[in-house]
């Protein structure tokens, strides 16, 4: 990584022969992994909802890859998914479920059907793709990766995220049962949760703007994460360097759960531990 800026992340993986699937791949973290697996020699399907989305994807890669439009809350498309990779390249070694959606309201004015839209997005469509994958890796008998995202706002208050918090939450539980029932076929399957991270459209909504401008600064790297540097994680998770690591959550938010930015000094003024410091004597 460019320790300066933080911006691009050089680490190489060897994925030639590999198949992955990745969804949310028309945008933001997405299509930054569809870029790293396809540098790191892996056939991708790259599947999203978005149809030209998936075609900027597809222009920003220099090998091809396979798109599918498609929508995981629906277990067909899932299905269609998975056979997609399996239709292509005999099987399917990784799976990356990173399709999300995050719309935020007021608890008092959250609307059910929205409500039930995220969790179908982010829990139903986790679920389906993980079912769907595993599935086909059993069949091929090689075992294989499951990547499944979730948020650091699963494990705080975060105001206007009712809906969103709850499902990424749920998407951790998930995956921790995953994890043990995949198991004993050599299935590995992890969760990503990432902090802020630079997806969001540009240029910035006015109201989103003056958010992140006070946000960041308070951040301990005061600076918002990169969506390469979630793929790193991506593919590490997938590499032979992750073979003993399952059902973990892996922060991706430079600290951010840890706590706010640190701008010292540290000064301890309390009279109670002069005698622990010697301060005064
Ligand atoms: N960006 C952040 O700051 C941040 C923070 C915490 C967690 N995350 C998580 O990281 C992941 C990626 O985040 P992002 O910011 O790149 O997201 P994004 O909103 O930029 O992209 C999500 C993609 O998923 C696709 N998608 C949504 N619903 C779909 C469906 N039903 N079927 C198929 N595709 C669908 C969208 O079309 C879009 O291309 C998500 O799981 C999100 O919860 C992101």
């Amino acid at each position: 990584m460019d320790a300066e800026s933080g911006s691009s992340v050089n680490i190489s993986f060897d994925f030639t022969g590999k198949s992955v699937v990745i969804t949310g791949a028309a945008r933001g973290i997405g299509r930054a992994m569809v870029q790293q697996f396809v540098a790191a020699g892996a056939s991708v399907v790259a599947a999203d909802r978005d149809r030209d989305g998936l075609e900027g994807t597809r222009e920003s890669v220099a090998a091809p890859i396979t798109l599918v439009v498609a929508d995981i809350t629906l277990a067909e498309d899932a299905d269609r998914i998975v056979q997609t990779a399996v239709d292509h390249f005999g099987s399917i070694d990784f799976c990356v479920n990173n399709a999300a959606v995050a719309p935020h309201a007021a608890l008092l004015e959250e609307r059910a059907e929205v409500w039930d839209q995220v969790f179908a997005v982010n829990c139903r469509g986790t679920f389906l793709m993980t079912q769907a994958a595993a599935r086909a890796m059993i069949a091929a008998g090689k075992g294989g990766r499951i990547v499944n995202f979730s948020s650091g706002v699963s494990t705080k208050g975060s105001a206007g995220a009712a809906a969103y918090a709850a499902s990424r939450a749920a998407t951790e539980a998930f995956s921790r049962v995953a994890a043990i029932e995949l198991a004993p076929h050599n299935i590995l399957v992890n969760t990503i949760s990432p902090g802020l991270i630079d997806t969001q459209p540009k240029p910035l909504p006015p109201v989103m703007a003056a958010a992140l401008e006070k946000r960041i600064p308070g951040l301990p790297l005061a600076r918002p994460g990169e969506p390469e540097e979630v793929g790193a994680i991506a593919l590490f998770l997938c590499s032979e360097g992750a073979s003993y690591v399952s059902g973990a959550v892996w922060s991706v938010d430079g600290g951010a759960g840890l706590g706010g930015r640190f701008t010292g000094p540290i000064i301890d003024d309390d009279p109670r531990y002069d005698w622990v410091t010697g301060r005064g004597q």
